[in-house]
Parts: structure tokens; sequence; C-alpha cells
């Protein structure tokens, strides 16, 4: 039979999924810079991809399952079947600025740098807040020390990043887990096998 397919994000998640995968006996790694690998007991292919890249690949049915965050599930747009969310990688998207940042008086919009432009524009509009949205796909810290924009949204863990940065979070606009997702169609065709891989991951014997 043909395995289930996953996608699994590099970065530093990978290690804690790998570990947690690990330790209910599905065992795997990656040689030789390869992206794709099969778990030893055969159950399922995983395919390493970029964190922002997996809900494509999950979406098209390129694999059929998927781990990664809320941020990057939003930022998407599509809807895919969630399977369950982990204790690990636990984030909080936040609002930033530099350190007793004050704006001025009749300034205009807010200018906020970010990679989750979707989430930006819907949680500000949502509250009758005028924003205007620079785009980066990375080192966010960046945009209000350098005068590109004064604000920043981003995920914060343990806050060093900002604090090495001379930034504080002014509002947590919305707590962030790690979900295992299926494509809806992949999810109804092999039902069966994913609720046994659901509770093998849940610590359930078979
Ligand atoms: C994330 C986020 C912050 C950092 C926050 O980046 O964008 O830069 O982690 O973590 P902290 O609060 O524990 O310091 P990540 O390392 O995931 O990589 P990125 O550059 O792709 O955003």
């Amino acid at each position: 039979m043909e395995p289930l397919t996953l996608a699994l994000p590099k970065g530093r998640l990978f290690d804690q999924v790998q570990e947690f995968f690990g330790l209910r006996g599905l065992k795997f790694g990656f040689n030789d810079r390869k992206l794709t690998a099969l778990d030893e007991s055969g159950l399922i292919k995983i395919i390493l991809v970029k964190n922002s890249d997996l809900p494509t690949y999950v979406n098209h049915g390129i694999a059929g399952l998927g781990v990664c965050g809320d941020d990057v599930l939003y930022e998407s747009g599509w809807e895919f079947t969630r399977l369950r969310s982990f204790d690990f990688g636990g984030t909080t998207l936040s609002l930033a600025a530099q350190v007793g940042y004050q704006p001025q008086a009749n300034q205009g919009p807010m200018t906020i740098a970010t990679k989750f432009t979707r989430f930006t524009r819907d949680f500000f509009h949502q509250q009758g807040i005028p924003v205007k949205i620079i785009k980066l796909d990375g080192s966010v810290e960046l945009a209000p020390i350098l005068g590109l924009a004064p604000y920043i949204v981003d995920l914060v863990e343990t806050g060093s990043t900002l604090k090495a940065n001379g930034l504080e979070v002014i509002d947590k606009l919305k707590p962030i887990q790690v979900q295992m997702i299926a494509n809806p169609a992949y999810y109804k065709l092999h039902y069966n096998r994913i609720h046994d891989l659901i509770q093998l991951l849940e610590g359930v014997h078979q």
C-alpha cells in the first residue's frame, strides 16, 4: 500500500516534530540534502518544504497531510481539515515597536512591516484601525531600527529577538499553535489510515 504523505516544515519546528513522531515509533531522517524520506515502518512518506509553502503542497494534494502553524495557515487563505494541535512550537503574533516609541498626533495610518500581511490587514480592519502594510520576508525586526516602519507584526516566542533589537511588544494579537492538517479530499479518501495515525500520535496503542 502507498504510504501516507506528510509535509513537514524545514527550520526550527522540524526537530520538535521529528522528536514527537520518533517517540511514537515513527522514526525518520534526511540524508545528503534529500528532501523526501520514508519513516522506518514505511507508513508515511515525508516531504520537507519551506514553512510558507507547506499549505500550497497540501492544498494541491501533493502532500495529503502537513504540520504547520496557525499563522501560515491563515496567510494561505485555504481551508484544511484540522486533525490535532501540538503542545510544542506555540508563539504569539504580536505588534511591536521600539522601546518607548510614541506616535505623533495626526500621523495618518499606522505603518506596519510584516510577513503576515493577510492577518495584519484583517486584524486591524476588523478593529476599524487604518493601516499601511509593508511586506517583508524575514528579519522584520530591522524595519523600526532602520526607519522603514515604526511597527512590526511578528511571531514572538521568548521575546529575545525583540529585546536584542531594542523592541518591545505593544499588544499580543493572536496565540499561534502548531497544527496537523489534512487536504479535505485526501482525509475522506484515507479516513481509516489517517485515524490510525492520529491514534498512534495520541499514544493510543492499537
Ligand atoms: C521568528 C520570528 C522572530 C523570532 C522570535 O523567526 O520571526 O524573528 O522567531 O522568536 P523569539 O521571541 O524567541 O526571539 P524565525 O526564527 O522563525 O525565522 P524567520 O526569520 O523566518 O522569521
